[in-house]
């Protein structure tokens, strides 16, 4: 257990969906990168999807040689990403579920379902010296598996938990932090390091961030929304600031 403030990886996707409304270089992630970096963001996380919807492959490569930030990429259990991830080797990759019609990345990996189908991809990656991480469900049994099948990492789906208190039902919204805090627990317990994201803003972000047991935050759709209104640098700085305050108490 740990009182160190969680590190923040700024999730660089949805500047590169501004970018391919007009199918032009800006605005370019990975300036954004450099000024979520200068702001005290302590990683960059990307998702290369299926369908290329926001990043590239071609941002993946010139992010490396931009940042010197720890790189975290999120990727479906395929071939052609894991050939991706080879070929790039970022610090970390985060195995998640996807569907072309989704919005978003919906739900967690279902691990327990598909453990045949993700274990080889956590041995690949980490053979290959990349931390890897599965972005589960806060749920006992993907936790077991999680750890069952090799993976040093889980991060939690906070989505449930931000969905509800941001339409005001706070009791859904305790019992799904509550969830989140029992799985940070279990996995933490069972030797996996636990991290969390998805949906996270402002207002839901210290309950999350004060959870002891969760070291990394991976937050991007409202850092970039925000950064219309206040820029990104003040965007990143303030979400640490409340991860700050969240884990160490207000400042004097
Ligand atoms: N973590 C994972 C694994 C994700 O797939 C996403 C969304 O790409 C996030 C965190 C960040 O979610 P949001 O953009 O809602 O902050």
């Amino acid at each position: 257990m740990t009182a160190a403030v969680p590190r923040l990886g700024v999730n660089i996707d949805h500047v590169a969906t501004i970018r391919n409304a007009r199918g032009g270089p800006h605005p370019d992630p990975i300036r954004a990168a450099q000024v979520a970096a200068e702001a005290g963001a302590d990683g960059i996380t990307l998702h290369v999807r299926e369908d290329r919807r926001h990043v590239r492959e071609e941002d993946l490569a010139r992010l490396s040689s931009a940042v010197t930030l720890p790189i975290n990429l999120e990727m479906a259990c395929t071939d052609e990403m894991l050939a991706i991830a080879l070929a790039a080797h970022p610090n970390a990759v985060c195995l998640v579920p996807e569907r072309r019609e989704e919005r978003t990345t919906e739900g967690g990996l279902d691990v327990a379902g598909l453990h045949n189908t993700v274990a080889p991809y956590v041995i690949r990656l980490r053979e290959a010296g990349i931390r890897v991480s599965l972005f589960i469900d806060p749920h006992p049994v993907q936790i077991a598996v999680a750890q069952a099948i090799g993976a040093p990492v889980v991060e939690l789906h906070t989505g449930a938990y931000c969905d509800a208190a941001g339409r005001g039902d706070l009791i859904r919204a305790e019992t799904e932090l509550r969830l989140i805090r029992e799985a940070a627990v279990e996995g933490t317990s069972r030797g996996i390091e636990v991290h969390a994201g998805h949906g996270i803003t402002f207002d839901t972000v210290k309950p999350v961030a004060a959870i002891p047991e969760i070291i990394e935050l991976n937050i991007g759709h409202f850092l970039v929304g925000e950064a219309i209104f206040i820029g990104l640098d003040a965007s990143v700085r303030r979400m640490k600031a409340l991860m700050a305050e969240a884990r160490l108490g207000p400042r004097t």
